[in-house]
């Protein structure tokens, strides 16, 4: 099973990167495979450190892919030991990287629980939040899938958006349509 989830790692110069990212959790154990190269994996080189977002604000993924909003606010943590959470996560888990197992493209690493908070209930499903993050893993492959398999995926998500939408889930949504916008845009140029 993968959870999609927010990883926030932080650089050398102590800055922290916050990205979508699909993880496993077995045996009390989370695995992050981030791609090559990826801010995400040198930050974890470096220090072995990640914090793990369990969020449903579904701005943060479209958000970040988008790149229309890119810093979200984070918890005030003086431990140096451990990367701050976002302040939207529902529930965060402090993990420590215990495993590299290398590959060219994906690396997985397997890392173990230090610990795990429950800042505020989980409130349900929804299924705009699932059509935001659908979309948002759309975005992250703008130039990789051909755009008429991207619009046609979009036309169906939207129906989640109209029926369930809240304020945040149709936010994100104005970002994803905004985006492919522009992406058609400069495409046709
Ligand atoms: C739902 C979702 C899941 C994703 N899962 C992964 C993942 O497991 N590994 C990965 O490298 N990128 C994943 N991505 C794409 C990254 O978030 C994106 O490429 C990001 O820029 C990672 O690179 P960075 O660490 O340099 O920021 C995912 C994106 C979305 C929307």
């Amino acid at each position: 099973m993968i959870h999609e989830v927010i990883v926030t790692t932080i650089s050398e110069k102590s800055i922290v990167h916050i990205a979508p990212m699909g993880i496993q959790i077995i045996d009390n154990k989370v695995t992050i495979s981030p791609f090559r190269p990826s801010q995400t994996l040198e930050n974890i080189t470096n220090n072995n450190l990640a914090t793990i977002n369990f969020i449903d604000d579904v701005r943060v993924f479209a958000g970040i892919v988008t790149k229309y909003k890119k810093d979200w606010e984070l918890e005030n943590i003086r431990d140096k030991d451990m990367v701050p959470q976002l302040l939207l996560a529902n529930t965060h888990y402090n993990v420590i990287a215990k495993e590299f197992k290398d590959d060219e493209r994906r690396p997985d690493i397997i890392c173990d629980i230090s610990k795990k908070v429950i800042n505020k209930p989980f409130m349900g499903f929804n299924r705009a939040q699932s059509s935001v993050i659908e979309a948002s893993v759309l975005i992250s492959r703008l130039k990789m899938l051909p755009i008429e398999k991207i619009l046609q995926e979009i036309e169906y998500l939207r129906i989640g958006i109209l029926k369930t939408a809240g304020p945040r889930e149709s936010e994100a949504w104005a970002w994803i349509e905004k985006k492919i916008k522009a992406f058609q845009e400069e495409n046709i140029k």
